[in-house]
């Protein structure tokens, strides 16, 4: 029998990440956990309410997950900011540990999946981009849906929450010491993808499918 496959991925924000966890997900048929959203709607519920992130992530319930605010840049600053709350981590610990141990196998993207929530995955990928490259994906994205900004604030506003999500102290964002790094400064998601896909198969996984 093969391995249950579980696929961390970890990386900075704009690194190609979530859409390459999505795009494993559905080629693998696996169930699909994006966990920055927890922390968004962590944040977001506490910046809106005043209540303390501790208490809202032990209640945290998976249909507050379905917010298309959470997706804007404001819930990231605020999700970034509740992160470095040990307690707010500790709190989210257990639904993402059931969520990975899913008799399916399962595909989790974040910060310290690879280091933390699932050290025994049999598959990690830590996916970066220089700073610049990232800046200009968020930016178009960002225009895209109709937001008046411009590059330098982006790049700022990356800037400081890279620097708060890898300087804090709890599970720090780190590639884990047997994580693959996949840079994607010069390369698209299609691209992106059939390189994790080919090293996700020579580890001798298979999709399942036709
Ligand atoms: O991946 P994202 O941009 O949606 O994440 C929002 C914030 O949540 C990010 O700045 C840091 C935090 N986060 C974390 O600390 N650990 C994770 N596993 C996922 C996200």
């Amino acid at each position: 029998m093969t391995e249950r496959l579980v696929i961390a991925i970890d990386g900075p924000s704009a690194s190609g990440k979530g859409t390459l966890a999505k795009r494993l997900a559905a080629h693998f048929g696996l169930p699909h956990l994006d966990t920055g959203l927890l922390y968004r709607a962590v944040g977001w519920a506490a910046f809106r309410t005043g209540r303390a992130p501790e208490e809202l992530a032990a209640q945290l319930q998976a249909s507050e997950l379905d917010n298309p605010e959470l997706r804007g840049d404001e819930a990231g600053q605020w999700g970034s900011k509740v992160a470095a709350n040990v307690e707010v981590r500790a709190n989210l610990l257990k639904l993402q540990k059931e969520f990975a141990s899913k008799a399916t196998g399962a595909v989790l993207d974040g910060r310290d999946i690879g280091t933390v929530i699932c050290p025994d995955a049999p598959v990690k990928l830590f996916v970066t981009a220089s700073p610049e490259s990232r800046a200009e994906r968020r930016y178009q994205e960002l225009r895209g849906r109709g937001v008046d900004t411009i590059k330098p604030r982006v790049l700022a506003e990356m800037a400081e929450r890279d620097r708060r999500d890898s300087e804090r102290a709890a599970a720090p964002l780190r590639a884990a010491p047997d994580a693959w790094l996949l840079d994607t400064s010069e390369m698209d998601a299609d691209a992106a993808f059939a390189a994790a896909l080919a090293f996700i198969e020579r580890k001798g996984f298979r999709s399942a499918g036709p």
